[in-house]
This record gives C-alpha cells, structure tokens and sequence, in this order.
C-alpha cells in the first residue's frame, strides 16, 4: 500500500524537486523517461529519492496482433531495474496494428478468443519484465457486436488466467457505464478484491449524450461515490489523480490525493477504530 499520491506531470517537475511536497507517491509515464539521458532522467533520479514510485505505460499494446514489441519491453526492464517501482502498469486494450499506431487506447471485443490472446500475451510480458504487471480497464466509446461478455467478466478472468493485477480507473468506468447504459456499481462490485492493486482518479468531460475521458477537470461526485464504494469493498489500495489538459496548480492534485485519504481514513475509522493512513505516515 503506497497510500494516496499524484501522476507526475512535466509542469510539476520543478516544484516538486524543489519543495517536496506531501505525498505518498507518484506514478510516472514509464515512456517519457524512456530515454538515454538528460533531464528526464535528472527528474525521475530527484523525484525517487524521496518518494516510491510506480510505472505507467501507454504503448505495451497487450491487446493488439502485432507481435510484442521486443525492445520496449527491454527498454521498460531496464528501467524498471535502474528506478525499482512498486509495480508497472499499462491497459487493457491495443494502441495499433500492422505496425500503424493510432494513438489511442481502444477496446477488445470480450470475447474467449480475445481472453486466451491477451492472457498469452501478459504472460511473455511479465517474463520479459521479471516481475507481475497490473492492467488498467480502459474508458470506451463504442462495443463490439462480437462481445459474449461485460467488460468486468473480461477484465476479471483476464487478470485470474494471466495471474495479474488489475489498476482499476474509477472514472474510466463512470466513464464507459454512462456511454454504454451499464451499471457502474455492478462493476466494482464484480471486481475479484485481492487483485486490485491500484486506483486512478480523473476528471472527464460531459458531451451531454457521451462522456469524454479528457482528464482536465475535477473529479466528479459520481465517481467519488463510487470511489467510496471501492474503499467499502477493497480497502487499502494505493490511489493516483491523473490530470493530462488544462493541469492545475500542484496543490490541487494534492488536495485531490488527500481527500482520496480522508475517505479511506473514515472507512478505517469505522470498522477499526481508528484511522489507518495519517497524512505522515511516510515519516
Ligand atoms: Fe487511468
């Protein structure tokens, strides 16, 4: 349990080497460090002296046809061996295929095929990277008329079968439970406990008939209600805000983190009697 923290952005770089701010933990964009030197580097070398830190992925494309991109996957070990992350991430969906990368984080169809191909290739993944990875349910804007199954039946079987952890995005499912009419409750509660490893909070945007995962707004009650109802079914779990447009001051994300707390710290307080997380726990 790493407690509650912040997705450390570019603009955040300077203020936090400098000032250190009160947080548990960041988790970074395992690719933007991905690089041979220079300040990136420099950064994450700072940031990990003072903080645990996990890695988040964009591009390991577990879903896709194309084959497992070797050097990547090289790439991130080495990393991960260099900066030691409590865990690495990436979601559960495919960015490309034939070797074209779309740039986006798109669905698969739910279905057994889909399953017995994504297991398969977790499994290379976490030989590859010497160690369990955690995959991330996707926000989504269209199904497949291919699907035999919800998405958290997908998610959980994937997770049971590829033996792995799940980061589950609170509002990525708020998100895809109001585009697809399905009930975002039904999902937590659906979720197989001792495998979630990780939340994300976000911000999205509300296009009326659709909503749009764009994390450049505050986290909605909705999704802390349900945030509260993961707290109630999982309990201790490791929490991040992502914010990607429009980034606030740090503070905010901070604050964000901190209510994250408050709300475990009230679940804790309720059934031990006592609260399980101070805000200097690090200490
Ligand atoms: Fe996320």
């Amino acid at each position: 349990m790493l407690g509650y923290g912040v997705g450390l952005r570019r603009q955040h770089y300077s203020h936090v080497l400098e000032t250190r701010p009160q947080v548990d933990w960041f988790e970074v964009v395992s690719e933007n460090f991905m690089v041979a030197g220079g300040r990136a580097l420099e950064v994450l070398e700072g940031v990990r002296a003072s903080y645990p830190i996990a890695m988040h992925g964009v591009s390991m494309s577990i879903g896709s046809t194309d084959p497992l991109n070797r050097d990547y996957l090289k790439q991130l070990r080495d990393l991960a061996r260099r900066f030691e992350p409590a865990w690495i991430s990436d979601h559960l969906c495919w960015t490309g295929v034939g070797g074209r990368n779309l740039h986006d984080l798109l669905p698969l169809p739910y279905t057994e095929e889909a399953i017995r191909h994504v297991v398969a290739r977790i499994r290379e993944v976490q030989d590859a990277l010497e160690r369990p990875i955690l995959i991330e349910n996707v926000s989504s804007y269209m199904a497949f008329a291919d699907s035999t199954m919800t998405e958290w039946e997908f998610i959980s079987a994937i997770a049971d079968e590829a033996n792995c952890g799940i980061l589950l995005d609170i509002n990525n499912i708020f998100v895809s439970a109001f585009n697809h009419r399905f009930d975002a409750n039904e999902y937590i509660d659906a979720m197989p406990a001792e495998r979630v490893v990780q939340y994300h909070l976000a911000g999205h945007s509300d296009h009326g008939t659709y909503l749009l995962d764009t994390h450049d707004h505050p986290v909605r009650d909705e999704v802390w209600a349900l945030f509260e109802r993961a707290v109630r079914r999982f309990g201790a779990v490791s929490a991040i805000v992502e914010w990607d447009d429009n980034i606030p001051e740090f503070a905010e994300l901070a604050n964000i983190a901190e209510r994250a707390r408050d709300i475990f710290n009230e679940y804790s307080t309720k059934t031990t009697g006592k609260p399980a997380l101070p805000a200097d726990h690090r200490a």
